[in-house]
């Protein structure tokens, strides 16, 4: 069964978070040590370059959210020996003895919710809720994957080694689930593991690879090393020694890999330009509250957001519907992630790029329902906008934003959004709202997209119910689905054992 989520309703559940601000709003720059890396069984610190992470909430404080030491190209190069070493014998253990320390990692994780969350808050601007269910699901993935190796032992014939060396590159938007989940994949599976953490979420990562260090696993066994993207490139990936590496990023970067190193054994989740259809058959007002959630919760920097929406005709002109979604998208306010009324906190990095260009153009045609501001004059805090009469091929319509920008597009029936949605060639969430069968059944038939949500919000995938990935652009190289359960049997080698009849 899947970890519970937080009620955060209940007065014991607000007292809890309200002790949570207090522990991590002001822990300012002189009472942060700086984390180590973690290599070689040893953390490191003195002699390398040393990151500060800010807290985006309180950019007039200037209030630090901690301090990390990076890895250097040497670090690198040992992280490697030494887990193809295998100093420690992770990988000669029994399903059953590593099933043991999993387990006790998964408890820890459990005991540190509170921490998870404040060092999330800090460092990316994640509102607590939303840090909440990442800490289920990481807590699901530990407990799934430990025992989905067990199936493999127990009900077949087959024996499975691990392929030896796993390197983990996980992306900063879920800065506790995505990072945990290659790692314990990576463990469960029998292999040693390093985990190059994205630098706007090394310390969260850090805080999660603690829960495994003090469940028991080596730090031998689990190394951690942030480091610049090309440093990793040249000195991870590009090691012949690693035997496969886990992404969750950009295209550009799982082609760059690839180009690399073309004989890399890789499974890279890598984004989407997901959208919901609101037919005329709908609920109109519960379409409204999964759309606001999918599109704008955590600023809309997720892979599974809804950052289209397509709606059929009679809806589009339904002027009252559209009044509706601005409310509700107004309402969501943004703002410190320390005020816990707030729904949306900080972006993660300054507004640029493609999301830049997206608040600050207008193609032919289009207009704002709600057009694009800041709270608190802050840059990191971008209000929900909704943009109006989007066109197919437009720039919005074809590309992934990762902010809270949401595109509307006006489709005749149910078939064209179909094809305006399909145009994208990315293919990771994709929602329906309807209420007619038949509908619903057209829509799973012609959508091409891994997770499909009909009547529901398109993030929040849950371990074992919606196994997550994607296809098209938005998965490349071996692997297409987390949390099921052959998603740790990429990671090994099989052997037939012949059992007497
Ligand atoms: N699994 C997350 C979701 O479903 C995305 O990584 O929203």
């Amino acid at each position: 069964h899947a970890e519970a989520d937080t009620d955060f309703i209940l007065s014991q559940n607000q007292k809890w978070a309200r002790q949570i601000v207090k522990k991590w709003q002001f822990t300012k720059d002189t009472t942060h040590e700086t984390k180590p890396i973690v290599v070689a069984g040893k953390e490191i610190v003195t002699g390398r370059k040393v990151y500060k992470a800010l807290d985006k909430s309180q950019l007039k404080d200037e209030v630090l959210a901690g301090k990390f030491a990076m890895a250097n190209e040497d670090d690198l190069k040992r992280a490697v020996e030494t887990a193809k070493a295998d100093v420690d014998g992770w990988r000669a253990k029994t399903y059953e003895q590593r099933h043991a320390i999993l387990k006790q990692a998964a408890i820890k994780v459990r005991e540190r919710r509170g921490d998870l969350i404040g060092i999330a808050a800090a460092e990316v601007g994640k509102v607590f809720t939303e840090t909440d269910v990442e800490v289920s699901e990481a807590v699901d993935f530990i407990e799934f994957y430990s025992h989905s190796s067990r199936y493999f032992e127990k009900y077949t014939n087959l024996q499975f080694k691990g392929k030896g060396v796993g390197v983990v590159i996980p992306p900063w938007n879920f800065p506790v689930a995505i990072p945990l989940g290659g790692v314990a994949a990576t463990l469960a599976a029998g292999n040693t593991v390093i985990i190059k953490p994205a630098t706007v979420a090394a310390l969260t990562a850090y805080e999660m690879c603690k829960c495994f260090w003090d469940a028991g696993i080596s730090k031998n066994v689990l190394q951690f090393v942030p480091c610049p993207g090309v440093l990793a490139g040249e000195h991870l990936v590009a090691n012949e020694d690693v035997d496969y590496v886990i992404l969750t990023g950009g295209e550009d970067t799982a082609a760059s890999m690839l180009e690399t190193r073309p004989n890399l054994f890789l499974t890279a989740e890598t984004g989407g330009k997901d959208a919901t259809i609101v037919t005329n058959m709908a609920d109109r007002d519960q379409a409204i509250k999964n759309i606001c959630q999918s599109a704008f919760g955590n600023s809309g920097q997720k892979c599974s957001a809804t950052s289209l929406l397509v709606l059929e005709e009679e809806v589009y002109n339904d002027e009252s519907f559209k009044k509706a979604l601005v409310d509700a998208a107004k309402s969501m306010s943004v703002g410190s992630v320390w005020n816990l009324k707030n729904r949306i906190g900080t972006l993660a990095n300054s507004v640029s790029g493609k999301l830049k260009e997206a608040i600050e153009n207008l193609e032919e045609g289009e207009e704002w329902a709600l057009a694009p501001s800041f709270a608190q004059d802050n840059e990191y805090m971008l209000k929900p906008s909704i943009k109006w009469n989007v066109k197919e091929g437009s720039f919005i319509h074809m590309n992934e934003l990762f902010g809270p920008v949401l595109a509307v597009m006006k489709a005749r029936n149910l078939k064209h959004a179909v094809d305006i949605v399909n145009a994208t060639g990315y293919g990771l969430t994709s929602g329906i709202e309807s209420l007619d069968e038949r509908e619903v059944n057209y829509w799973k038939e012609h959508i091409k997209a891994g997770n499909l949500y009909v009547n529901r919000g398109t993030t929040g995938a849950i371990v074992l119910r919606q196994p997550f990935g994607g296809m098209g652009k938005s998965a490349i190289g071996a692997g297409r689905k987390v949390g099921i359960y052959n998603y740790i049997t990429q990671f090994v080698d099989f052997e037939e054992v012949a059992k007497p009849e």
